[in-house]
């Protein structure tokens, strides 16, 4: 069984783009830079956006994160994003999700420019991926696809199933697999909370795309002989044998899949930092546009 070696993967990427941004300075222009709008006190949006700040600084970007209370109201908030749109000083923005319950979502992501959506989340960009049209691709979909093609995972004409269909993750995912493109020109099943035989159709996949939210659902009861796996889903669960108290586990059991997987993304140490190159990525995209 193969582990796809998501942080080895994102190192690499991660060197090649801090050798961009070296030569960017070297021409006289500014470094790239991404900023990150937080809202409130959520734990696990804390942490992304802390690592994503330490991403930025790894590779030279400029980074700047905007921290709101979450009794910020909508309209401050469409002011913010507003501010940045037109500093041009700034290449990227990120809205970190989720936002608090008063605060519409799909509003504020409609209210980014499409060019500095690093993201991927506007309607606009979404449709361009969709029809297969230059644009950001969402980082989590995105650095799932850089690790297959990475790990060269053959995907033309292959059963890939994704399970989750959230717009983050899942829909773009089995997007991106079936386009006629490389990595890709998969047949595509998108598998939900209301889908019947699970197991069965997740048992035809060449590839499996777990993003459910269920910290080791799938074991190899669900898995075809050599497939390969990639898990998106990471999880705090309690374990009196680590220091901490706990440890991170995937939507994927780990231990009981290997018997049966082909090649496996673990859990730490796989899609997230791929994640995070994609962000990296798409804000040097960005930049590159500002000097073009
Ligand atoms: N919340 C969970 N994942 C993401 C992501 O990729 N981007 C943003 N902005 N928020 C998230």
């Amino acid at each position: 069984m193969k582990i796809i070696d998501g942080k080895e993967i994102s190192n690499n990427i991660k060197a090649k783009i801090a050798k961009e941004v070296e030569e960017m300075l070297k021409k006289g222009h500014r470094a790239p830079h991404l900023a990150a709008i937080l809202v409130g006190e959520d734990g696990a949006s804390q942490t992304y956006v802390a690592s994503k700040e330490k991403s930025c600084k790894e590779v030279g970007f400029i980074s700047s994160v905007y921290r709101l209370p979450d009794t910020i109201t909508e309209n401050e908030l469409l002011n913010t994003i507003k501010f940045i749109n037109e500093d041009e000083d700034i290449d990227g923005l990120i809205l970190q999700l989720p936002l608090p319950k008063h605060i519409s979502e799909n509003k504020l992501i409609e209210a980014i420019k499409p060019e500095k959506d690093v993201d991927g989340f506007h309607p606009v960009n979404i449709g361009k991926m969709v029809l297969g049209q230059e644009t950001y691709l969402p980082a989590t979909p995105a650095g799932i696809i850089e690790m297959i093609s990475h790990a060269k995972i053959e995907t033309e004409g292959k059963e890939c199933v994704v399970v989750g269909r959230s717009n983050i993750v899942g829909r773009p995912t089995s997007v991106l697999m079936s386009r006629d493109f490389k990595p890709g020109n998969c047949t595509v099943t998108l598998c939900h909370s209301k889908t019947k035989n699970l197991r069965e159709i997740c048992k035809r996949a060449d590839i499996l795309i777990l993003a459910i939210g269920k910290p080791e659902m799938i074991d190899e009861t669900y898995i075809k002989k050599g497939a390969s796996i990639i898990d998106v889903g990471i999880h705090r669960v309690e374990d009196s044998t680590k220091k901490s108290g706990f440890r991170l586990v995937g939507d994927l059991n780990y231990e009981s899949a290997a018997k049966v997987a082909g090649a496996i993304s673990p859990v730490p140490g796989g899609v997230g930092p791929m994640t995070i190159v994609a962000l990296l990525q798409n804000t040097l995209k960005a930049a590159k546009k500002q000097i073009q």
